[in-house]
Formats: structure tokens, C-alpha cells, sequence
């Protein structure tokens, strides 16, 4: 059966997310290089999105979008939510748009500029994917072209946390291969998968 004749309601997009390797054709070569350590798998994207969509209309922000994997598949899978991503690398970004014009979605936004810019009570629930764990030594990076730091590493923890510390009760959080100590106090787990890598957040 072609894609054009599929039964399925999503049409022709459905291909792109058969597989995260059929995803991964959406990019150049360099980004697909990257993909098994940085950007996160569609079944990770499935169930953390689905988690994260909880209301219609819900409004969910990738906190370091990369080239908008986790932000694509989550509109893809959730059409009744919006996601957003803010990536400060502004490649990843162009990628992100060129993916989502070629996936047709229309639920999703992805910015360029630092999370640090961002105010985060414009959104529902978060997704968090060890962005910046880049910052510490003798991590893989994604390039050469930026300063590492730890003290970048606490800076941009320590907005994460004020950010998320100020959000109302029932905010959502999934994190990836994240630290505990990421989540304010206030935000409880509430279930885990992916061998526990992937954690369920809200805040009571
Ligand atoms: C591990 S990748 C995850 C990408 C995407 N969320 C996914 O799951 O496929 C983390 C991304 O966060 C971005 N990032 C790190 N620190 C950032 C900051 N302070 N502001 C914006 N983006 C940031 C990096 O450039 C990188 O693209």
C-alpha cells in the first residue's frame, strides 16, 4: 500500500514516524550523526508527550529542543496540544523548521534563543531532556562552537529550578535520563519507564 492510499488520519506524515530511522532522513547527514546520543527516541517521545498532553489545548515547552524531534513527535502523536521548543544553537533550529514544513504539523513552535530568556508561565507542562549536560567535562557535545562550563551548568539549573518552582499545582514534568535533583521540591513522581530513565513529574 502507498502512504498516499494508507487508511491511517495522519496521511502522508505517518511514514516519518514509523521508525527513528525514517525520522532521522528529515535531517543532513551531521544531525543524524547525532541522534542516538541527543535527540530522544519516538517511543521515549510517545509516552513522555502523552504524559504531558494530559487537557486539550495543553501547552508544552522542550526545554533545549535540538532539531525539534521531541517537540515533532509530540504533535504528531498529540494533536489536540501545542508543543514548543527553545534551542540556543541556531542551525538546529532552521532544521527544526524545515522538518516540521516537510512533516506538515501545525501544533508545533520551535525558538531560537537561550532558555534563560524564556518565562516559563506562558507554559502548561515541561519536558526535559539532560540539556545541559553538555557543560560538564569529558561529556560528548553536539559541536565545537560553544563555551562549556560548569558554571554555565548551575546557571542554567538553577533557572530551571526557579522557573519550575514558580509554576501552579498540577504542572507536568517528564524528564530523560535526568537527575533527581532537577525537580523542585513540590514535584512528586509519579510513575517511571523506560528502566526509570524516563521520570513523571507533577507538582502537588
Ligand atoms: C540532549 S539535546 C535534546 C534535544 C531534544 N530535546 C530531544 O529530546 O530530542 C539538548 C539540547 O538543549 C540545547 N540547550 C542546552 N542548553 C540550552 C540553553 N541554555 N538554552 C537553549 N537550549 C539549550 C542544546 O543545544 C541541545 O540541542
Amino acid at each position: 500500500m502507498s502512504f498516499a492510499s494508507s487508511t491511517s488520519l495522519r496521511g502522508h506524515s505517518d511514514k516519518w514516524f514509523e521508525s527513528d530511522a525514517n525520522f532521522h532522513h528529515l535531517y543532513p547527514l551531521y544531525i543524524q550523526a547525532l541522534a542516538q546520543r541527543h535527540w530522544t527516541p519516538l517511543r521515549v517521545v510517545q509516552k513522555a508527550s502523552k504524559f504531558l498532553a494530559a487537557t486539550p489545548g495543553a501547552k508544552i515547552l522542550d526545554i533545549g529542543s535540538g532539531p525539534g524531534k521531541f517537540c515533532l513527535g509530540g504533535a504528531y502523536y498529540n494533536p489536540d496540544a501545542f508543543f514548543y521548543g527553545i534551542e540556543q544553537r541556531s542551525d538546529l533550529v532552521r532544521y527544526a523548521f524545515i522538518a516540521k514544513e516537510m512533516v506538515g504539523l501545525n501544533n508545533v513552535t520551535c525558538m531560537y534563543g537561550n532558555l534563560t530568556e524564556l518565562d516559563f508561565s506562558q507554559y502548561d507542562h515541561f519536558y526535559f531532556f539532560n540539556s545541559f549536560y553538555e557543560n560538564l567535562p569529558g561529556t560528548y557535545k553536539i559541536d565545537d562552537k560553544l563555551t562549556y562550563s560548569r558554571s554555565l551548568y548551575n546557571q542554567y539549573n538553577r533557572y530551571l529550578y526557579t522557573q519550575l518552582e514558580r509554576m501552579p499545582a498540577g504542572t507536568r514534568l517528564a524528564t530523560y535520563h535526568g537527575a533527581e535533583a532537577e525537580a523542585p521540591h513540590g514535584y512528586h513522581i509519579v510513575g517511571t519507564d523506560i528502566d526509570h530513565l524516563l521520570k513523571f513529574w507533577i507538582k502537588l
